[in-house]
């Protein structure tokens, strides 16, 4: 099974389809953005890009990833310059724990690049599924509208 990962050709096992994505990413390429949290589906924490689009890597089987453009938090930045949701996080230290920072950042990210003028509300609604357990909520919203700007 062939597909992109933060920008190069990859190739896994086709007997590795229903693996979890997360699996694949944090033990077969040592991309360790993505987090294990619920392992369910709910708490964010293991989000990447699927052609664009916010997907949690936990509950999906490798297989979707077939033919697909993979991204995870390593691949954002372009050289040793951070995406702007990245710089806004460290700007604000919108980490405490950090675990779930993975989710919010990539969450953010693919919000931005499908509405970049995404508003407080907007912002929040996207936030609301990724769950932080340190409660750094408001400097997350300050990072996030920092990147807005
Ligand atoms: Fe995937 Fe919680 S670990 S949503």
């Amino acid at each position: 099974m062939h597909f992109t990962l933060n920008g190069k050709h990859v190739e896994i096992d086709d007997a590795l389809s229903d693996t979890p994505l997360l699996y694949i990413l944090r033990n077969d390429f040592q991309l360790n953005g993505p987090k294990y949290g619920c392992g369910i589906g709910e708490c964010g924490a293991c989000t990447i890009h699927i052609d664009g689009l916010a997907a949690r890597s936990c509950s999906i089987p490798a297989a979707s990833a077939a033919g697909k453009s993979i991204v995870t938090l390593e691949g954002l930045a372009e050289g040793t310059q951070l995406h702007p949701v990245q710089q806004g996080f460290i700007d604000e230290q919108a980490a405490q724990c950090g675990y779930c920072a993975n989710g919010m950042i990539m969450t953010l990210v693919a919000l931005f690049t499908r509405q970049p003028d995404a508003s407080e509300q907007q912002i929040k609604s996207e936030l609301a599924f990724n769950l932080c357990r340190c409660g750094t909520h408001l400097e997350i919203l300050r990072a996030a509208e920092k990147a807005r700007e």
